[in-house]
Order: C-alpha cells, then sequence, then structure tokens
C-alpha cells in the first residue's frame, strides 16, 4: 500500500469500518447538550463536524471514543456495538482540540507514546512508529526535536500518534486550532492530502466552514445539539435545508416576503425582491399566508442599470473588497442585501437597482428559523 517504504498500513487490521450513532442524547444538568443524534460515517469516509462554539460537537466527539456517556443510544463500529466497551477497547486513534506534543521528547517518541500502554516489542514499536510517520509523509523524522519542526509537522505528528495503535477510526476535534491563520490554510491542504492518502474512516470537528468544506467528503451541520443537515459540501451552500444552514455556510441575505402560493418544492412569493414577484425552491415548512423569508447568495445578485424592470431599488449602504469581487451592501425597503459586483462599488448613497443573475436559484425558508 502506498509509496512508502515502511511496511504495509492496515487500519484496524485491514477492514474498513463504517461508524454509526443512533439517539444520542446528552444533558448537562438541565440543558440538553446532543438531542437524539443519529449519524452515519461511512467505511474510508472523512466526515466533518461543523457548528458554532457551544453546539455541542466535542461532547459528541467524547461520547464516541468512550471519554464521556451518553444519556441514550447507540454506537455501532462495523458488526460491532462498541458504546458499552471502555475507550482503550473501541479501536479510535484520537487528536485532540489541543493536541500537546511532549515538547521534551523526539518525533519517534510522540508517536510511540500512544504504543507504550501495549507491551509491545521494541522492533514492533519502531516498525509502528515508522509506518505511521510514513503515512503522514514524515518517514524518517523519528529522531528530530518536536521543538524544531514547524506548526504544521507537529499537527502531522499528532495525527501520526494517533494512526500507530492503527486504530478502525480516527477522531480529530479541532486539529487545526493550535496553528496560526497563516500556517492554518497550508497545514489544512497538508492534512486534506494525508487523510486522503491515510483512508481511514474519519470524524472530524471544527467550527471553520472553509475547514469543514476542504476536509470533509461530507459535512454534518450541528446546531444545539441537533444536526441541521448532513451534506457534500456544495449541496449544503447551494440546497441548504434549513434558515440556519443557509446562515453559517457561506454568506446570505435574507428578505421577508409574502407566500402566494406552494407547490412541488416550489413557491411564489411578493415583496421587496428582484420584479417585486419571483418563483423559487422552497425548504419544508413554508405555507401560504405564513412569515417566510427568501435568501440570495451575493454571486446570485447583480448591481443593474438604471430603470431596469427585473430589479429591486436601493441605496448603496457599504461595500467591502474581497478579492476577486466587492461586496456591495445594498439598503432595500425589504432589508439590506449583499451584492458580488466585478467592478468597484458605487459611493455610498448612490441609488441602485438590484437584479438576479441568470440561472440563480434563490431560496425560500419560513421565518423566525433557528439563527
Ligand atoms: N462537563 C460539562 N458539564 C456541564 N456542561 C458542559 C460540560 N461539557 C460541556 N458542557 C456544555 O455543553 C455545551 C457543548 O459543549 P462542547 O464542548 O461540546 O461544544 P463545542 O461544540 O465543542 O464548542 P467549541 O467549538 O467551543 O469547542 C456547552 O454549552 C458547554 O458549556
Ligand atoms: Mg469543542
Amino acid at each position: 500500500m502506498g509509496p512508502h517504504g515502511a511496511r504495509a498500513w492496515r487500519p484496524g487490521g485491514g477492514r474498513l469500518t463504517d461508524l454509526r450513532l443512533r439517539g444520542i442524547a446528552k444533558r448537562f444538568g438541565a440543558a440538553t447538550i446532543l438531542d437524539g443524534l443519529s449519524l452515519d460515517v461511512g467505511a474510508g469516509e472523512v466526515l466533518a463536524l461543523l457548528g458554532p462554539s457551544g453546539s455541542g460537537k466535542t461532547t459528541l466527539l467524547r461520547i464516541v471514543a468512550g471519554f464521556e456517556r451518553a444519556d441514550a443510544g447507540e454506537i455501532h463500529l462495523g458488526a460491532d456495538r462498541i458504546d458499552p466497551l471502555p475507550p482503550e477497547r473501541r479501536g479510535f486513534g484520537m487528536v485532540f482540540q489541543h493536541y500537546a506534543l511532549f515538547p521534551h521528547l523526539s518525533v519517534g517518541e510522540n508517536v510511540a507514546f500512544g504504543l507504550e500502554t501495549r507491551r509491545l516489542p521494541r522492533a514492533e514499536v519502531a516498525g509502528r512508529v515508522a509506518a505511521a510517520l510514513a503515512r503522514v509523509d514524515l518517514a524518517g523524522f523519528e529522531r528530530r526535536k518536536v521543538a524544531e519542526i514547524s506548526g504544521g509537522q507537529q499537527q502531522r505528528v499528532a495525527v501520526a500518534r494517533a494512526l500507530a495503535p492503527e486504530p478502525r477510526v480516527l477522531l480529530l476535534d479541532e486539529p487545526l486550532s493550535n496553528l496560526d491563520p497563516a500556517l492554518r490554510e497550508r497545514t489544512r491542504r497538508e492534512l486534506a492530502a494525508t487523510l486522503g492518502a491515510v483512508g481511514i474512516t474519519t470524524l472530524l470537528v471544527t467550527h471553520e466552514q472553509e475547514e469543514a468544506f476542504e476536509l470533509g467528503a461530507r459535512v454534518a451541520l450541528l446546531n444545539r445539539g441537533h444536526l441541521e443537515q448532513v451534506a457534500p459540501p456544495a449541496e449544503l451552500y447551494r440546497a441548504p435545508a434549513t434558515r440556519f444552514v443557509a446562515g453559517f455556510v457561506g454568506r446570505a441575505s435574507f428578505v421577508p416576503v409574502e407566500v402566494l402560493a406552494v407547490g412541488g418544492g416550489r413557491a411564489r412569493v411578493r415583496g421587496e425582491v428582484p420584479g417585486g414577484e419571483l418563483e423559487l425552491a422552497a425548504a419544508t415548512g413554508v405555507a401560504p399566508g405564513a412569515a417566510a423569508e427568501a435568501m440570495f447568495r451575493p454571486e446570485q445578485l447583480a448591481l443593474l442599470p438604471e430603470g431596469a424592470a427585473e430589479a429591486v431599488a436601493g441605496e448603496v449602504a457599504g461595500a467591502r473588497f474581497a478579492g476577486a469581487t466587492t461586496l456591495v451592501r445594498v439598503a432595500t425597503r425589504g432589508g439590506e442585501l449583499e451584492v458580488a459586483t466585478d467592478g468597484d462599488a458605487p459611493a455610498p448613497g448612490t441609488g441602485v437597482r438590484v437584479g438576479l443573475r441568470r440561472g440563480a436559484a434563490p431560496r425560500l425558508f419560513p421565518a423566525g428559523g433557528d439563527a
């Protein structure tokens, strides 16, 4: 397997295993932290668990690892039910939110640390350390001091330490949180390549959308202890299931509208939207007469020439240069719209008209969602 000389890598003895969570519930005192949550991670899949701070991500990961007991629910790993087992018998490798390598030990000693309790022969330990380092592209780094390698390399040593006992599943809690922003993006790319090469079933926790999108084949979005949506990144962005998903993933403007008709997953609405009336894809829970909000991504909108009919009138409130585009905030009677433009932003106070770009597919959500 793989291009590295060390020795064939067989996570969990060569079987790729799927991880299934069923009805996981957890309360701390009166507070419901996890609300009967179910989630599948496919064999060999990297699934990113994304959610705001305090949504319950670390709690869920600790329950899966066995450091915390759930009040209800089951955890299955392949054919085995594992939630009654102690952590050391669950077959997980874990990288914690603050992964804390031992600075006074060498790279090799750090990786071996996860193996010591198993009383393996010295040669076996050396072989496993070499194999784990090879998997994260650090072959031959055994004798280097932790303090003398880069932050990104340290992060990979932490992954190698988790891989050394040949776990069936890798659990990563904010594995990049220790790094400064400049290093973070490069290390994210390296970690994506590492996880791709290792090919082990992985549940990765992060509160950063970009991280989840780059590392996860699918993303599970957690909000106050329940899953809002589990989908590949592009689907989460283009077809958010709830208003919370729409607002958390990417940039979005919301406009209150009147719902005229609903049918076949679509709705016709009236309000301060381009053209005054619009037909768009509707989320579940939208009904005629009930309050609803249309959602627009900045790139779905455009500044149109004066007098354009299919547009909503407004006034430039401000702008933010964002590299490839400029994001212009336009105040309309329905609220503020954020519009992406290739050109320069008109000066604040300028009257403008905002229209829909060709092919744009805005969406409709019930108002007052859990945002
Ligand atoms: N041992 C505990 N006792 C009481 N409350 C707890 C305990 N551990 C966590 N909580 C609470 O549970 C909620 C979820 O915490 P958790 O650490 O799982 O969040 P998180 O999603 O990992 O957040 P972050 O992104 O900040 O790491 C928080 O409100 C937290 O205060
Ligand atoms: Mg956490």
